[in-house]
């Protein structure tokens, strides 16, 4: 059996996210989450909010760790992960039932802009009527990162990758906008994060 991947940042982050989430998601029934990552927030999430079925979610490289963590778990709410390849059509998870809501944590500064692009245009095609979508990570407003600890994590992403970076809040309501989606709140969390929540039209 693999050694579990472990994130710090996700054990920090998982409760201050939860406080929001139990809210959020009070009456959704399907999460999808985009990136699950380690699998630590899908299997603490859907620990606390057994209401509702959690579908993981990554690239195939990250399949075993997610697995290895729900395994150890073993949560009849929490699906194994499939495959969403933001640059390709997502598959249709949930055994087809609708995706009322989207949780992503830490993705957007990752991903190219062309593919933050594309996770919008996505959303606007594959999520149904009023889900609720949750985005948690850093951005930055009027063009200056919130705080210089940021600023340092932007220059670290861009030397690994030039593609990627902390994105301009403004930016990301235009695209959510145009996929249909309503800001319904922007909270501020720990460590200069944000958490965004929109309702889909
Ligand atoms: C910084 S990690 C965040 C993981 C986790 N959500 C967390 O908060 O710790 C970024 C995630 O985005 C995923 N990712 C990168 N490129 C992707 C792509 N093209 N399609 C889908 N996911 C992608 C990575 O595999 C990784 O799980």
């Amino acid at each position: 059996m693999m050694n579990k991947p472990f994130s710090q940042a996700c054990e920090n982050n998982k409760q201050p996210i939860l406080n929001i989430l139990t809210t959020v998601f009070s009456s959704t029934k399907h999460v999808l989450e985009i990136g699950s990552g380690t699998g630590q927030h899908a299997v603490f999430f859907g620990q606390q909010l057994p209401h509702l079925t959690w579908q993981t979610s990554d690239l195939p490289i990250n399949h075993l760790g997610i697995n290895a963590w729900l395994d150890e778990a073993v949560l009849a709410n929490v699906q194994r992960p499939i495959t969403v390849d933001l640059h390709k059509t997502w598959p249709v998870p949930n055994n087809n039932l609708p995706v009322d809501g989207l949780y992503t944590a830490n993705t957007l500064h990752i991903i190219s802009w062309p593919l933050v692009v594309k996770f919008f245009a996505a959303i606007a095609q594959n999520l149904a009527a009023e889900a609720s979508v949750c985005i948690y990570g850093p951005f930055n407003y009027n063009g200056k990162f919130s705080s210089e600890s940021n600023a340092n994590f932007d220059s670290w992403l861009k030397e690994r990758d030039i593609n990627s970076g902390i994105r301009d809040i403004e930016a990301i309501l235009l695209l959510a906008k145009a996929a249909g989606l309503n800001l319904i709140d922007d909270h501020r969390m720990p460590a200069n994060n944000r958490l965004l929540v929109f309702s889909k039209i």
